[in-house]
């Protein structure tokens, strides 16, 4: 079964292994100074971020990765995201109208987030998820938009945390599961004056990576016994793909950061999909599933394996007899890349016929069926290498200096993790992405914070044991003199008698437990009140005109999803804002029918009771 069940045999010694000592060195010591050139600030190092090992999707199987979120932690499922810079969940209400009858729909969708079980929940209003390339291909849908606490990984595995991160609490079905965003652009809401940093960028802050910049591949299904994906933040994992000269610039549009050109596509017997007349510029990005080509290239598609459009379902469907040929033919799908759509440094990925052999289940058909992740390409805006593509690629992608490079996955069998930091161009070490100032490995770096600490823990402890003689000492003078109220006082002076008893001598801790679990309650009380200053944020009149078309924009409820446009009035917020949240689900009703009109329409929800 494709849902959720964990391939556990996986808990191989790579991802074992990759769990490196990076993590380990960050909880003893946080960040590395051994560098001797090494500014006093410590620089943290990368974070590899492990996958959920569960296989998800209703067009997958996908490799998802685990977060949690709220206080309590909610344990959910996402996918990555590339090009998003929130954090998408899904509601409950995704899992009502016609999803009801997919069974375990709450387990196959990554669970949801409920955020009135949250404490630590800050409602924002309803915006639409608003990802300029999503709503390019026609993707796009109404969100329930808030601040909670997100961390990566799952719980008790130490993973990098962010308290007041914008969340998207979902229902739409396009994205069967959330998504994690690695953009650091910041969001930018009408209920808000300020822009709202993105997960990553709050990370940077607070010096938990060294630089806004990860390495990021998919894994897939068909490798070995499946190969989990492979998140670093801060960094990249050298194991996992070949070095390759090739780095591109970003797009200078900020939601096209990784915008490549895609120069030639070829199938392992030499026919041409797409020859260098036909060169196009495409954009990555791993929040949808399907390659978006030109519909000549599809077309070349079409005849290189046999494939039909599916009009109704709007998917190239694969019947078993087409599969069977598939499978024996083999073939696989060669994309040439560059920086420009001629010349220059090129890479090549090669995507095996494994990597289109993907299932589709529902809501997106009525029964489950192959199929070939290929899509239509309306214009050139809507060119996506998604994440099929992924699978066989690695992409490394740096925000601070605005270039990405993307290279060929190779597959070695429980390799060790090489984890590389790639340092922000303003730190101290200035050397570039290449890791050389890490030169110590995390082995040696682990060694050495083991070594100095445990140094410490022996001159602590012969401290102690130095004092404590001394402490026994004059314990029993004071009790020999114990009826001198002089000595008595004399006593109390020096080191006190009680403290020897305290169970916390040695340990660097000044205040005791309680006080430190008084300040918790403290903190979670304060984060569950809507902060008034936000709340009451300016809604309107603050916009730059300019960045109009990024802009989340606050909408009455009786207008339905018109929201594009510079010039777009923005809609005044201020006291439905605050009603609109407290709104219940189950008083909006979903538009779901599954049928003709999927594809291009767009879902939403249609609000009622206005
Ligand atoms: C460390 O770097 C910070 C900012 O990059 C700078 O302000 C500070 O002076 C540096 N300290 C040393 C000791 O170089
Ligand atoms: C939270 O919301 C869900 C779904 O809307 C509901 O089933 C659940 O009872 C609610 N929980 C609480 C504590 O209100
Ligand atoms: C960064 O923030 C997280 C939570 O927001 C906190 O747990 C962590 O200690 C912070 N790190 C630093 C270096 O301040
Ligand atoms: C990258 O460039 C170096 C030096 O120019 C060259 O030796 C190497 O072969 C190139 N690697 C690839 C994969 O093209
Ligand atoms: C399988 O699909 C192919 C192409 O889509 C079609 O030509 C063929 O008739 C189908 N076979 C069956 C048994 O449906
Ligand atoms: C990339 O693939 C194309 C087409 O298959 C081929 O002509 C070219 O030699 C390949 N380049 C490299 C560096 O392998
Ligand atoms: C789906 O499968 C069921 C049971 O196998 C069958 O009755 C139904 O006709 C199928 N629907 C479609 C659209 O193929
Ligand atoms: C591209 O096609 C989509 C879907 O047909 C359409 O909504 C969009 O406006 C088109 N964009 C451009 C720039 O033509
Ligand atoms: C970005 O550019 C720098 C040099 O300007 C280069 O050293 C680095 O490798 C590039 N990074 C990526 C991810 O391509
Ligand atoms: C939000 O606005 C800032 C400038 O204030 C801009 O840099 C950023 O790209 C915007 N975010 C989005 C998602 O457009």
């Amino acid at each position: 079964m494709r849902f959720g069940t964990a391939a556990l045999s996986a808990l191989f010694l790579e991802s074992a292994a990759s769990y490196d000592f990076s993590g380990m060195a960050r909880s003893v010591l946080p960040g590395k100074t051994l560098d001797k050139r090494a500014n006093t600030t410590d620089i943290p190092l990368p974070i590899n971020v492990e996958a959920s090992q569960y296989w998800d999707g209703a067009d997958g199987p996908w490799s998802s990765f685990p977060l949690q979120v709220g206080t309590p932690a909610q344990d959910i499922r996402v996918f990555i995201s590339t090009n998003g810079y929130t954090t998408w969940t899904v509601r409950p209400l995704g899992c009502q109208g016609q999803a009801s009858s997919v069974s375990g729909c709450e387990e196959s969708r990554g669970e949801f987030f409920l955020t009135n079980t949250s404490l630590t929940w800050v409602p924002n209003s309803i915006f639409q998820l608003g990802l300029p390339n999503e709503m390019a291909l026609g993707l796009d849908d109404e969100a329930n938009y808030g601040f909670d606490t997100v961390t990566l990984g799952w719980q008790g595995s130490g993973g990098p945390s962010v308290q007041h991160s914008t969340i998207a609490n979902m229902a739409y079905y396009e994205f069967w599961l959330g998504t994690f965003g690695l953009n650091p652009q910041p969001a930018n809401f009408t209920t808000y004056t300020d822009p709202q940093p993105s997960f990553m960028t709050q990370l940077k802050r607070n010096n938990t990576i060294p630089s806004l910049s990860w390495g990021y591949t998919a894994g897939n299904q068909y490798r070995f016994s499946g190969v989990y994906g492979s998140l670093v933040l801060g960094g990249y994992d050298q194991s996992k793909f070949e070095a390759t000269n090739l780095t591109i610039p970003f797009g200078a549009d900020v939601s096209r950061n990784l915008l490549v050109a895609v120069q030639l596509i070829t199938t392992s017997d030499h026919v041409q999909l797409a020859e260098s007349s036909q060169a196009f510029y495409a954009l990555i990005d791993s929040t949808v599933a399907y390659l978006y080509l030109p519909e000549v290239i599809c077309t070349a598609f079409e005849d290189a394996f046999g494939l039909v459009w599916d009009d109704y379902y709007q998917y190239y469907l694969v019947n078993d007899t087409l599969h069977k040929t598939l499978l024996a033919e083999q073939k696989a799908v060669t994309f040439t890349l560059g920086q420009a759509t001629s010349g220059g440094q090129t890479v090549n990925i090669t995507l095996p016929y494994s990597a289109f052999d993907l299932e589709l289940a529902f809501p997106y058909v009525a029964n489950s069926t192959r199929y070939f992740p290929l899509k239509r390409a309306a214009n050139d805006t809507q060119y996506t290498l998604g994440r099929t593509f992924l699978q066989e690629a690695y992409v490394v992608a740096d925000y601070e200096r605005r270039n990405f490079t993307v290279a060929p996955c190779v597959w070695q069998q429980n390799a060790a993790s090489e984890i590389r930091t790639i340092f922000s161009p303003d730190s101290e070490f200035g050397f570039g992405e290449n890791g050389k100032s890490s030169g110590i490995s995390g082995g040696a770096i682990a060694g050495i914070v083991i070594g100095v600490l445990a140094v410490i823990a022996i001159l602590a402890a012969a401290l102690w044991f130095m004092r404590r003689k001394k402490q026994q000492k004059k314990y029993a003078a004071v009790e020999l003199e114990a009826k001198s109220f002089a000595a008595a006082q004399s006593s109390s002076s020096g080191p006190s008698s009680p403290m020897k008893e305290d169970p916390h001598a040695g340990v660097n801790t000044p205040t005791g437990g309680e006080l430190d679990s008084s300040r918790q309650i403290h903190e979670i009380a304060g984060a569950s009140k809507p902060n008034a200053a936000e709340m009451d944020a300016p809604s309107r009149g603050e916009l730059d005109a300019a960045g109009g078309h990024h802009e989340f924009y606050g909408k009455l409820p009786q207008n339905t999803f018109e929201m594009e446009g510079n010039n777009e009035p923005i809609f005044e917020m201020d006291a439905t804002a605050t009603q609109l949240h407290e709104l219940e689900p189950d008083t909006r009703r979903q538009s779901w029918d599954s049928g003709d009109d999927r594809g291009d329409e767009k879902r939403y929800l249609q609000m009622q009771g206005y």
